[in-house]
This record gives C-alpha cells, structure tokens and sequence, in this order.
C-alpha cells in the first residue's frame, strides 16, 4: 500500500510562485539510505539558484527545461524512522543533522531518503531547528575560513557581509580559529555583529572598508560587491581573499582575475565552493557544543509556507537563518526573531 506524506514541490523554474504543497509518495530507503523524519530545514541561496535558475549552469546540471528534482532543501535536522541495511553508522531513534545536496536534495517534506554520510548526530545543545540552520551555511564559512582562507589565530579578518546566513557563521567561527575579526554590515546589523564577538564592526552605508587604509590578512567576500582591485589594495603582503558569494560581477571577478592575481603576487585571490563532509559537520558539531557557535535564526515559518520563506531569502536582507518548520505540531509563531546568540 503507498504511504503519502506532505511535500513542498516544483515542477517548472520560476519565483516561489511556482512552490505548490502537495501529498507525494513516501520514500523508502535503498540499502545504503537513512529515511529521516525531517523535523526542520533551512532555506540557502542554492535553494534559490535552483527554484529560479537565474545562473545558466543550473539549467545544465539540474534539468535544461525543467528541474529534474522536484523537492528543494538541502539543510535538515530530523529524526532516523529507517535505515537500509548497509548502514551502519545511523540507526531508527537518532536525532540528526546534515546538508543533503550531494543525496539529491528534499528537506522541504515530510520526510527524506539520504546517504548516511550526509548526516551526523544532531548538537545536544540544539533544537532541531537550531540544528538545521547550520549545515550549509556554517560548512562554507568553517571551509572558506580554514581550507580556503588558511586563518591562523591572531590573524586580522575581514568579513563582507556579516549579517546573513553565511556571515553570522564566519563571525562566531573565525572568533573560535583565534581570528581578530572585522564584520562589514549595515547599521541595523552592528549590534548582532558584535553580540556574535567581532572586535571590529564597519558599516557599509557609511564607510567603505577598502578607502580606510587598513589591510588584513584574510578577506571573507560573503555578499555585496566591491572591485577586486579595491579588496586587494585592502589585503596585507601574503594575504587570501576569498569570495564565497556576493552579486555576479564580484563572481566573475574572483573568477577570472584571482587566479592572474594570484600567479602575480604574493597575494592569494579566488573563488570558492564548499563542499559538505561528514569530517567538518562533525568539527561544526563540536564548536556548538562547546557552546563556540550558535545559530542565528531570524525567522521561521510552516513547511505550508516554504514559498514566503523562499521571498523572504531573495530578498536578500535575512539577518542569519530562515527555518522551515516541517513539524508543524511544534510550530513557533512565523518570525520569531532572536538575533543575538543566547
Ligand atoms: N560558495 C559557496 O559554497 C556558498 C555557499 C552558501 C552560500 N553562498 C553564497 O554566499 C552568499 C551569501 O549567502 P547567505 O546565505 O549568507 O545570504 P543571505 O543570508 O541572504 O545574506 C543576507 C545578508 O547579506 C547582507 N548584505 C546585503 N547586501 C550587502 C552588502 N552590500 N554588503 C554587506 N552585506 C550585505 C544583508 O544585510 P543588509 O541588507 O542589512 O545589508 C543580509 O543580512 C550568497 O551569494 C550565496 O549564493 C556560497
């Protein structure tokens, strides 16, 4: 007998107009699969891109006409319902958390069929929504700052862009890897910049970091834009500058020019893609429970309204995480704010 369950779908690319809640089939697990009951997801820029494709490669990789994956989400915090029976590491009962998108995506539903080697134990310390706000946007700051951006402690960091999802991570993490931080963001966002422990705060509607002289070992480009020749002149002798996000001329900047910069000087300029492994969940894991790191969530809203969550995203002014509580039996009030760590 088919089980249904409750999906947020897409069958055309589009605006969140085209996001339809609907009953689909439960999945079952293959034999190296983890079925989840998805208690929350979060809502990432990657949601976007594909729900869209507003960036061609989408198209390229995810279906030239229509999306070949109907269900979004790759942030999820859930409990194991079931496993396949080769694996070995998760078992039915266990709270946990992972970035699915390498497993194919799906955490706006009900429930979800993953690679177990996309999921850890969820943070002791955490709800599931806490939990779910971490994976992708925390994994891109913990690799772009130490893989990428190779910080050592004492080091001076700048963060463009401090005040998203990505960016409340670097904060908090660049704090923990013994970085002096500095945190670029808008007035509204000063206050939550230093709650989250950056030494320095600059507001970008006043000021523009790269005129003020000061020079930094590593540049974090999360959003916004400036000229790569403005953020080098802003790089100290044997600085990174790595650019995690930001508009698409900052993009093709960090694209095409880093790597001539690069081979030029001593300075290191580029691009960067995170990729989730069950290693850094692991290492993220440990940083929340120590109590190093912790979610920032600016909104939450029903799987029902996955759509106005997605608008809310795009609009590209969320101060930390947006939730999607797929339990909709523990549902708290729609924006509930809480901007400052507790
Ligand atoms: N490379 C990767 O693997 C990877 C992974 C995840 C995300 N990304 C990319 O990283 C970027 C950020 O993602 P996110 O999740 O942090 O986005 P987000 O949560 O939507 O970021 C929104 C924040 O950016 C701030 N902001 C907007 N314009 C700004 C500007 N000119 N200067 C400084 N801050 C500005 C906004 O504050 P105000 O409006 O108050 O300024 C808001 O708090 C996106 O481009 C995304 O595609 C890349």
């Amino acid at each position: 007998m088919k089980v249904y369950m409750r999906a947020i779908v897409y069958h055309t690319y589009g605006s969140p107009d085209v996001l339809e809640l609907k009953e689909v089939e439960k999945p079952t697990p293959k034999d190296d699969e983890v079925l989840v009951k998805v208690q929350a997801a979060s809502v990432n820029a990657l949601d976007w891109h594909l729900l869209s494709a507003d960036i061609f490669l989408v198209r390229l990789n995810s279906g030239l006409t229509k999306p070949k994956r109907q269900i979004l989400g790759a942030d999820i915090a859930g409990k194991v319902e079931a496993v396949g029976q080769n694996v070995k590491q998760l078992r039915p009962g266990d709270d946990v958390f992972g970035d699915i998108f390498d497993s194919g995506l799906g955490g706006f539903a009900e429930y979800v069929c993953t690679r177990e080697d996309a999921l850890v134990p969820k943070p002791a310390n955490l709800s599931f929504e806490e939990a779910a706000a971490v994976p992708v946007a925390a994994l891109t700051a913990l690799q772009g700052l130490r893989n990428k951006g190779q910080v050592r402690p004492g080091q001076k960091v700048l963060i463009n862009g401090a005040s998203g999802g990505v960016g409340t991570f670097a904060v908090q993490i660049a704090k923990a890897l013994g970085a002096e931080v500095t945190a670029v963001c808008s007035t509204r966002n000063v206050d939550m910049a230093r709650s989250l422990g950056a030494d320095q705060m600059i507001d970008y509607t006043k000021e523009d970091f790269t005129n003020k002289g000061q020079q930094y070992d590593l540049i974090l480009a999360v959003n916004g834009y400036h000229p790569i020749v403005a953020y080098k002149r802003a790089l100290r002798p044997n600085g990174r500058y790595v650019m995690t996000g930001g508009n698409m001329a900052q993009f093709g900047q960090a694209v095409l020019l880093g790597p001539l910069i690069s081979l030029t000087g001593s300075q290191k300029m580029g691009n960067f893609m995170a990729k989730a492994n069950r290693h850094d969940l692991l290492v993220l894991k440990e940083l929340v429970e120590a109590g190093k790191v912790k979610p920032v969530i600016d909104g939450r809203y029903p799987l029902s309204e996955t759509a106005e969550a997605m608008r809310y995203l795009g609009a590209g002014h969320a101060q930390g995480k947006v939730i999607i509580n797929v339990d909709e039996h523990n549902y708290i009030p729609l924006k509930t704010t809480s901007r400052t760590p507790a």
